[in-house]
């Protein structure tokens, strides 16, 4: 005997839901989206959505609605599929399926008590028109960070090419000493960190970080940052723009590098370049990020390992930890406690990075 067809919620269903919810002073959480191929991402940001009141409701766009945003060879999964594994989490409590681009006239429909939206949205950035309903629901709003180094796209190109190693593929860039790329290639020999250093990228030739990975026999690039030693040079962006895609990188971690990247990386790289920095961003941007938390008369310290974008030191966090300041601590004395930090700190982030 088959198992019987599963049959979503419609719009109707899911507004008695709510109304069922309201009357005994209970709140439902709406959420929406493609869900084409369910991953861990998807799983950790649904279960935070679900935590922000006491039901939810998933709300998956239809077929023709993923094609409309996506382009025609998505989606992966049908309608029905995807609203069928959506429903059978613990976290979801309904699932409805929409035709629109957009999910406003479905909020009219429903007003849910809560809209959780994951990604780099602000609450200013949401759609307008979906704002506004929203706003007319009288819906909070809660904008989730989604979890970096999970997402469709990258399993798709996980999938379709079959021959190349699941191991993530580093590009590690610094400028100095390189204690952070030390504990990147500890992690990996010790096993915590399933990942390769495809080649490592200094602006200083002679610096202790080319160093390290000669003696770990990684391809050593220095690249001539150009003749101002404030501001790296456009030939300078290109050739390592152009070092880290002939190398195949997944991921650009900067470790100590001590430059401002900007285009072509950035554009080659979107959301796959991470830094570590020494201060619990966004206190103490920039150089000497120590000094300034003691000029502060900061009690604590920490690190902070972020996404990097256009603007210094202020892409989405991914992790911090925090070191106190300890009387009679100078510069040097807090930079090497705040280290110690980072030398878990980074590998821990890489190691939860999927390639
Ligand atoms: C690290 O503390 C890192 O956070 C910092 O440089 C140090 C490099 O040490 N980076 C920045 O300040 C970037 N703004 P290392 O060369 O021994 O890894």
């Amino acid at each position: 005997m088959s198992s019987p067809e599963f049959l979503p919620m419609t719009a109707e269903d899911v507004r008695r839901l709510r109304d069922r919810l309201d009357a005994a002073g209970r709140k439902l959480v709406f959420t929406n989206g493609c869900f084409d191929l369910l991953h861990a991402g998807h799983v950790r940001y649904l279960n935070q959505a679900r935590a922000l009141g006491d039901a939810m409701v998933v709300a998956v766009n239809s077929d023709a609605s993923v094609r409309a945003l996506k382009g025609p060879a998505r989606p992966v999964n049908n309608e029905n599929d995807r609203a069928e594994v959506l429903a059978a989490l613990r976290a979801v409590d309904a699932v409805v399926v929409f035709d629109d681009e957009r999910a406003t006239r479905l909020i009219s429909a429903i007003r849910p008590h809560i809209y959780a939206k994951g990604g780099d949205y602000t609450v200013d950035s949401l759609n307008a028109e979906e704002r506004a309903a929203l706003d007319a629901a009288g819906a909070s709003i809660h904008i989730l960070p989604l979890v970096p180094g999970r997402s469709t796209t990258a399993t798709l190109k996980r999938a379709a090419t079959p021959e190349k190693s699941a191991r993530l593929c580093l590009g590690v860039l610094g400028s100095g000493v390189g204690s952070n790329f030390q504990a990147i290639l500890k992690a990996i020999q010790n096993g915590t960190l399933d990942a390769e250093v495809a080649i490592a990228i200094s602006d200083q030739a002679d610096s202790p970080f080319l160093e390290t990975a000669r003696a770990a026999g990684i391809h050593a690039q220095f690249v001539n940052p150009g003749a101002n030693p404030r501001r790296l040079s456009d030939a300078a962006q290109k050739e390592i723009a152009e070092h880290l895609q002939r190398a195949g990188v997944d991921l650009v971690v900067l470790a100590g590098f001590m430059k401002i990247l900007r285009a072509p990386v950035l554009d080659a790289f979107s959301d796959r370049v991470i830094n570590v920095h020494p201060s619990l961003l966004p206190r103490h941007k920039g150089a000497d990020a120590p000094q300034q938390a003691l000029d502060a008369g900061d009690a604590e310290s920490g690190c902070t390992v972020h996404l990097v974008n256009a603007e210094v030191d202020s892409g989405r966090t991914l992790a911090q930890a925090r070191v106190p300041v300890l009387p009679g601590d100078t510069a040097e004395t807090l930079h090497a406690r705040i280290k110690e930090a980072e030398h878990k700190l980074l590998p821990g982030v890489l190691a939860e990075w999927q390639a």
